[in-house]
């Protein structure tokens, strides 16, 4: 099955990458103002195959996505030290408005997949914009951020990430929501996992971690200049999810009728992802305080895709 990604810089070409790693695909097209980079990318990535999955990679123009069963849209600039997502908000919108046009016309069938920060308002652009149903245009959304929260919370506990049950909600960025409450290891309450295990789970812990999820890609910016590995595998993972029609619950971004009370918004919340992008929304549980948390997280996203037009 072929995917088109759009957009061959740092996170879109560890995205192919990644997808060459894990599998579950057969043909990916890199897409890209500059033909030259994503040239190379290919060339380099084909290299890979032959110690990975067998997976075609090649450059093309927009035409080359036909018959596309996923486009990911990783087109656009990228934070700098210092910067928040939202700051990058009307460079990429603009972005947007020209790439989705002639994404939409050689691949009207896909299932859209936005990695552009700020991801939760590119969503919600990319889907005003398409004019696709709801469940097709999906953000990465807080994917990311859940995989560093059931990350840092299996490295307290030492035990697998894989045994983590813990999601992140809300804007992929600042004002996140860690669901500290639901989370569960092994079926177990965190909290009482956590003192099982004899780690337990003290504010100075929580701080440290909240800490760790939410700053995460500052500080990796701040040391190499971008980050692109963690979500660079997330893509592949929902790729993957999408291709295989897995009806996996992951964290996903997309257009919400209302949340928290506010209403038309797109941010992450669990969703189930399958073969037509997000086929069911399942509300988090939440306690008072992660509810009004995710509130005031949905009003920022609102007012910022508002301001924009959107
Ligand atoms: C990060 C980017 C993908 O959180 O926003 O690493």
């Amino acid at each position: 099955m072929k995917v088109g990604i759009v957009g061959s810089g740092f996170v879109g070409s560890a995205a192919a990458y990644a997808m060459a790693l894990l599998g579950g695909v057969r043909e990916v097209v890199l897409v890209d103002l500059d033909a030259k980079l994503a040239r190379a990318h290919a060339e380099d990535l084909l290299h890979a195959t032959p110690f990975a999955h067998p997976v075609w990679v090649r450059a093309g123009g927009y035409g080359d996505l036909e018959g596309a069963r996923v486009v990911v849209l990783a087109a656009g600039v990228a934070q700098r030290p210092g910067e928040t997502r939202l700051q990058l908000l009307d460079r990429n919108a603009q972005v947007f408005a020209q790439i989705l046009p002639r994404v939409g016309e050689a691949a009207p069938e896909a299932v859209l997949l936005v990695a552009t920060n700020p991801v939760d308002v590119m969503t919600q652009v990319a889907y005003r914009l398409s004019g696709l149903p709801l469940g097709r245009v999906v953000g990465s959304g807080t994917i990311l951020d859940t995989a560093r929260f059931r990350a840092l919370l299996a490295e307290h506990l030492e035990v697998a990430p894989q045994s983590v049950h813990a999601y992140v909600v809300g804007e992929h960025g600042d004002s996140e929501v860690l669901l500290w409450s639901g989370a569960q290891v092994g079926g177990v309450p965190l909290i009482a996992f956590a003192e099982a295990r004899g780690r337990p789970l003290t504010p100075g812990n929580r701080a440290r971690i909240d800490e760790g999820v939410r700053k995460a890609a500052y500080r990796i910016i701040e040391g190499k200049g971008a980050t692109y590995y963690g979500i660079g595998a997330g893509l592949a993972r929902l790729v993957r999810a999408i291709l295989a029609d897995e009806k996996g619950v992951y964290t996903v971004s997309a257009f919400t009728e209302e949340v928290a009370g506010v209403r038309e918004v797109a941010l992450s919340l669990p969703r189930v992802l399958g073969a037509s992008g997000v086929e069911a929304t399942i509300p988090p549980g939440l306690d008072a305080a992660e509810g009004e948390a995710l509130r005031q997280s949905a009003l920022l996203l609102k007012e910022a895709a508002s301001a924009l037009g959107f």
